[in-house]
């Protein structure tokens, strides 16, 4: 009965220029151990779920990549999206899909681009979590114990109560996509609050209820066509309907509107791998806390810095502290450290994305 949705289908702007829009971090081996992010994602799960009940959703253009990434998926298992519309709509294309199988199915929805260094302690937290939702029609996320005021999470504050067998899980008091610094300062300052891992375990009952209640329009599309799902005229009908689909992330659409979340604290070495400082902080470094990726890089006089070349170059620096340095075949990317947030504006201004 169990499942697994592997969301692909983001740009990862925060890791360009090595992330690029034909080239996104969910598919490169952004850690250097010979698997992209996307198949380390697949192993992981493929523990506890079988091959055939895995559903990666992405882009009709990342379609290929995943196929040669994950070569035991049939295709029937990549659902296609013309567009981006976040992460809402691409779990009730999901959902939907696997209503078509098994309408009893426990599911787990994961992103493609995240670090799990305690696999075994992730798969008992996965087991357990699964269990959980099959015996209660709540919906579950994991929370992470915060380390510092970052923006670029959802904040969830608990009810002291803790229910279920394990005392770890706890009912969803607040949940707060993103907050401003200031505010994720207070939360991060106060104790009372977890990061959300953006993984999360329900049953397919459950996660159909939530949409119903609070994405009803999203949810009513896919409706229109249900014959059409596994038919031949499933991407036409999806190519047709995704335009109207509200472009919202399950976070702010169900997450922080329901109140039947739940939320299970554990530790098990995440990280999001969401920037060149996350990559700096999980590499090894050398005396002078550089972490060099590539094999022609000469550093002088340089500390703490993050050096990235995938170019056939040579790459030579000397003086530098507190910088990424970032070399691809065509193009260049020195930033400092401290101002990685801003390379999604940069992005912008280079017109990769679409
Ligand atoms: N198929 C598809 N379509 N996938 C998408 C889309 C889309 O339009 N947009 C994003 N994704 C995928 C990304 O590739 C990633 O694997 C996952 O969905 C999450 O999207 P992000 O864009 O990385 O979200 P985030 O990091 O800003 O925020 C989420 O994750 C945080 C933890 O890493 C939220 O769930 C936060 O609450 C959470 O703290
Ligand atoms: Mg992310």
């Amino acid at each position: 009965n169990n499942y697994c949705v592997i969301m692909a289908g983001g740009v990862g702007s925060r890791f360009w220029p090595l992330s690029k829009n034909e080239h996104p971090k969910q598919f490169l081996d952004i850690l250097g151990t010979g698997k992209s992010l996307l198949r380390q994602t697949f192993e992981r799960f493929n523990s506890i779920c079988p091959v055939e009940n895995f559903f990666i959703v992405t882009n009709s253009i990342y379609k290929e990549l995943v196929l040669e990434q994950l070569p035991e998926l049939d295709q029937s298992q990549v659902l296609l999206e013309p567009l981006r519309r976040n992460t809402a709509p691409c779990i009730a294309y999901a959902n939907y899909k696997i209503q078509k199988r098994n309408p009893n199915a426990s599911i787990i929805v994961t992103p493609s681009d995240h670090l799990i260094l305690k696999e075994s302690k992730f798969l008992d937290v996965l087991t357990e979590g699964i269990s959980f939702v099959q015996n209660e029609e709540k919906l579950l996320t994991l929370g992470i114990q915060p380390s510092r005021p970052e923006t670029g999470y959802g904040y969830i504050q608990v009810s002291k109560k803790s229910i279920g067998k394990s005392k770890d899980i706890y009912p969803v008091k607040t949940f707060t996509e993103k907050p401003h610094h200031d505010l994720a300062k207070i939360f991060y300052e106060s104790g009372d609050f977890f990061w959300n891992s953006g993984i999360f375990i329900w049953s397919l009952k459950s996660i159909q209820e939530a949409f119903n209640k609070y994405l009803p329009d999203v949810n009513n599309l896919f409706e229109s066509g249900l014959d059409k799902l596994d038919t031949k005229q499933e991407q036409d009908f999806i190519d047709n309907i995704y335009p109207e689909c509200q472009n919202i992330s399950i976070d702010y659409g169900i997450l922080e509107r329901s109140n039947n979340v739940y939320v299970y604290c554990s530790e098990f070495g995440w990280s999001d791998l969401g920037t060149w400082g996350s990559l700096y902080e999980h590499s090894e470094k050398d005396n002078n806390e550089n972490a060099v990726q590539g094999n022609n890089v000469m550093l002088y006089e340089t500390k703490d810095c993050l050096v990235n070349v995938t170019a056939d170059k040579l790459v030579v620096i000397q003086g530098l502290k507190d910088y990424i340095v970032v070399e691809t075949d065509n193009t260049i990317l020195v930033c400092r450290k401290k101002d990685e947030q801003e390379i999604r504006k940069i992005v912008n201004d280079v017109k990769i994305t679409k």
